[in-house]
């Protein structure tokens, strides 16, 4: 399962990037205005932290197809590497899909909330959908649900695309999707401390630090 960082927060990328096993970045413009910089120094700071060979996910702000491609085509020249455009499912974002598969663009059809949007997604040829579990969950919905079902209909009808779910806020809700056979998760920079911690982690290794500090002080493997 590939793990995602969502998130356009510069020391969270390169500190998450260098301490976790991190496959690229996804950001949507509520992300990239919470940094409220430019846009294109963020993106290619982005890029050059993470390198060409990890995927970057940035969303189109437009919303007509035409401009759509127009928009995609240049983020992609100029975040270079493995970039994904990431386009709200619509008509005109269907339509988009469908023309920059043609000109080798890749797609993430985002903003995705029932099984039926996911299934047209991918028959348009998104490279990704991604359906938001915590938005669902919020509103009595069952994200973790919609997710499996969304890799059930994939596998169903031999179907291309990847499911990256996105929008989480705990580590339940990711281990469900990981259950699942979900392709990819998109975290916020909070989650993945909260996927490596626990106090039984903690306690063992205050139990191994105070028996060889017990026996041997200070010294350490490398003094001996
Ligand atoms: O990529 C979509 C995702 O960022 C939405 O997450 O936490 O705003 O629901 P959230």
């Amino acid at each position: 399962m590939l793990l995602i960082l969502d998130t356009a927060d510069i020391n969270a990328i390169k500190h998450i990037s260098e301490y976790y096993p991190v496959d690229g970045v996804t950001t949507n413009p509520s992300i990239i205005a919470k940094e409220n910089t430019d846009f294109w120094s963020l993106l290619k700071e982005i890029r050059k932290i993470i390198g060409e060979d990890k995927m970057l996910h940035a969303q189109t702000t437009q919303t007509v197809s035409d401009k759509i491609v127009e928009e995609a085509i240049l983020m992609k020249k100029e975040l270079k590497g493995s970039f994904f455009v990431k386009i709200p499912i619509s008509e005109e974002g269907l339509k988009a899909t469908m023309e920059l598969k043609k000109l080798g663009v890749g797609v993430t059809m985002t903003a995705i909330f029932t099984p039926a949007q996911a299934l047209i997604a991918a028959k348009a040829g998104a490279d990704f959908v991604a359906p938001y579990v915590n938005r669902l969950d919020n509103i009595l919905g069952d994200g973790t649900e919609v997710v499996a079902q969304i890799v059930k209909l994939f596998k169903l009808h031999s179907l291309n695309s990847k499911v990256l779910a996105a929008s989480f806020q705990n580590a339940e809700q990711v281990h469900k999707c990981a259950m699942y056979g979900c392709d990819a998760v998109t975290i916020s920079a909070d989650i993945p401390k909260t996927l490596i911690s626990h106090p039984m982690t903690d306690n063992a290794i205050a139990g191994f630090n105070r028996d060889w500090k017990n026996a041997y002080g200070d010294k350490t493997i490398l003094d001996f």
